[in-house]
């Protein structure tokens, strides 16, 4: 399909996953040698496995914690062009991330949400205070808000649980004239239901652009396959020369 004109002064979404920040050098879900091939999801990413083993839980994040603030982990080409978008574009880029990583605002995004949480954050589940976390986290942490010790868990939405900030999401979706869905297998919803949604409004234009097909691909009317840190900057510089 021919991508149609795109009105600078309307909306942009952006949804993205862990292929956008697998050149960075962070591991996907589940491409070959990924997070799901080396630990059951089940044990890590449930409410039930959090009951069952807290400390397990509490070193896989400790352990992707330290990771993501290893010096060569870096946003790479693909962040920044999406916050060149939005700095450029002058109907607005709303960012929706899966990814629990901070490269997006250090590349600078700001108009940003992680629905699936953050890796940098935790949450207090005695006081519900949600604070900034780059250290390792265990069950004897004290919360620093409430001072009482065994209540502190990642920030990070698990499976079985609702994702944030779905009601800015879905306005955002529905409003929208440009829907681009980056790095993404399109396995897990409600993410991977968004394309269907902007396509039932009939108004917006849906692009994939990821490694491989998702499992939503057919659903995209347009739709270039490599890697993100090509396809991204050559995609914005594509939107913006036309502006
Ligand atoms: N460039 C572009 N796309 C890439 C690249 C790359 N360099 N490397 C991998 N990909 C693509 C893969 O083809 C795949 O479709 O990124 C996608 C990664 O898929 P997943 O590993 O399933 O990650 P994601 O879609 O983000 O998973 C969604 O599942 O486990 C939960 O909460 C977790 O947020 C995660 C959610």
């Amino acid at each position: 399909m021919t991508r149609p004109i795109i009105s600078p002064t309307r909306p942009i979404v952006v949804l993205t996953g862990a292929g956008i920040s697998q050149e960075s050098g962070l591991d996907t879900f589940r491409c070959a040698g990924g997070v799901w091939s080396k630990v059951r999801l089940e044990d890590v990413a449930t409410p039930e496995g959090f009951r069952r083993d807290p400390e397990l839980v509490q070193e896989f994040y400790n352990a992707r914690r330290r990771s993501l603030t290893e010096p060569h982990i870096q946003p790479n080409p693909a962040h920044h062009a999406l916050a060149r978008l939005e700095k450029e574009w002058p109907g607005g880029v709303l960012l929706v991330t899966q990814n629990i990583d901070d490269l997006h605002e250090r590349a600078g995004s700001t108009q940003l949400v992680h629905m699936h949480g953050e890796l940098l954050k935790v949450r207090c589940l005695r006081c519900d205070d949600i604070m900034p976390w780059a250290r390792d986290v265990t069950m004897d942490t004290p919360c620093p808000q409430c001072r009482r010790a065994g209540g502190i868990r990642p920030h990070v939405v698990w499976f079985g649980e609702m994702p944030l900030e779905m009601d800015r999401i879905g306005d955002a979706l529905d409003g929208c004239v440009l829907f681009v869905s980056i790095g993404t297998s399109g396995h897990v919803y409600p993410a991977a239901g968004f394309v269907a949604a902007v396509r039932q409004r009939g108004l917006a234009h849906t692009v994939e652009l990821n490694l491989d097909p998702s499992d939503g691909a057919s659903l995209f009317n347009e739709a270039q396959y490599g890697p993100a840190s090509e396809l991204v900057p050559e995609f914005v510089d594509e939107l913006l020369t036309g502006l």
